[in-house]
């Protein structure tokens, strides 16, 4: 069994980001620049929002970190959005998702210039990587694909098992493990909660991909012997042990599941970290122009 190693991967990902904003910076160019509106005081955002601010500091770009309270209406959010679209200072911005109940996420999303939605979340972006054209591929599926990458994992042809169809992650990826790309090419099961026999899906998996959010869900006996497991999930599991009063559990039983895979990656220190990187590489083709000429 090997380890898809996130902590290393996101590592060499920024690493070789930085390099290019040095590059930027020594010819005078313009250093990238992204911005993060975060609605309210959820601690999971508030820690994802961290990592994201931190990373940019890591690989150079410069960051904006806008704080609206829990109460903002959608209208002062949509103002500013906008303001966000119309500064060219900004190359790209993310609103920190999920927001408060009473703003529709739908209408912030579309809000967004296609050309600084970083996240790859506006339905423009979601069109165009549909059809294989140049987008934002939102950040955990473009992960996702580089850990495929950086290992040089073999997909052609395998059958792909995608557990959960959000728009963030389930239904993207599901698309991208279709494509005619190199490490995609997969035949593709898209399953959700309701699947019947969910199991006899997951056990036909050769790449088993879950996305669904819910503490060790994935037990031994749904996967195939030799399978590449990829574990999207994060979730805060009550443990009075912890400082923190929490500990964080992926959607894999890892110690049961572990010894089976021929591939598996960890939680934490797996698909987070790669999901951080890659929202920086999006900022840094946003800040060069090469997705929207
Ligand atoms: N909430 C959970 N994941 C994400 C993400 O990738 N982007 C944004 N904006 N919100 C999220």
């Amino acid at each position: 069994m090997i380890l898809l190693d996130g902590k290393k991967i996101s590592a060499e990902v920024k690493a070789e980001i930085k390099i290019e904003v040095d590059k930027l910076r020594e010819s005078g160019g313009k250093i990238p620049h992204l911005a993060a509106v975060l609605v309210g005081t959820d601690g999971a955002s508030e820690t994802y929002v961290g990592s994201k601010v931190r990373s940019c500091e890591e690989v150079g770009f410069r960051s904006s970190l806008i704080r609206m309270e829990a109460a903002t209406k959608e209208d002062e959010l949509m103002k500013v959005i906008e303001g966000l679209n119309n500064n060219p200072d900004v190359d790209g911005f993310i609103v920190q998702l999920p927001l408060p109940k009473h703003i529709n996420e739908e209408n912030v999303t579309k809000a967004i210039l296609p050309e600084k939605d970083v996240d790859g979340f506006h339905p423009v972006n979601v069109g165009r990587m549909t059809l294989g054209q140049p987008s934002y591929i939102s950040a955990t599926p473009y992960g996702i694909i580089q850990m495929l990458e950086k290992y040089n994992i073999e997909t052609s042809g395998k059958h792909c098992v995608v557990v959960g169809r959000s728009n963030i992650v389930g239904r993207p990826m599901s698309i991208l493990m279709s494509q005619t790309s190199k490490f995609a090419n997969c035949t593709v099961t898209l399953c959700h909660s309701r699947t019947k026999d969910l199991a006899s899906f997951t056990r036909m998996a050769d790449i088993l991909i879950v996305a669904l959010g819910k503490a060790e869900f994935v037990t031994a006996d749904m996967v195939k012997d030799g399978a590449i497991v990829i574990d999207v999930g994060i979730t805060r599991v009550a443990d009075a042990s912890k400082k923190s009063g929490y500990t964080i559990k992926g959607d894999v039983k890892f110690d049961e599941v572990a010894p089976k895979c021929s591939y598996i990656t960890p939680v934490p220190g797996g698909v987070g970290l790669m999901t951080v990187a890659s929202l920086m590489k999006n900022t840094l083709l946003s800040a060069k122009k090469e997705i929207y000429k």
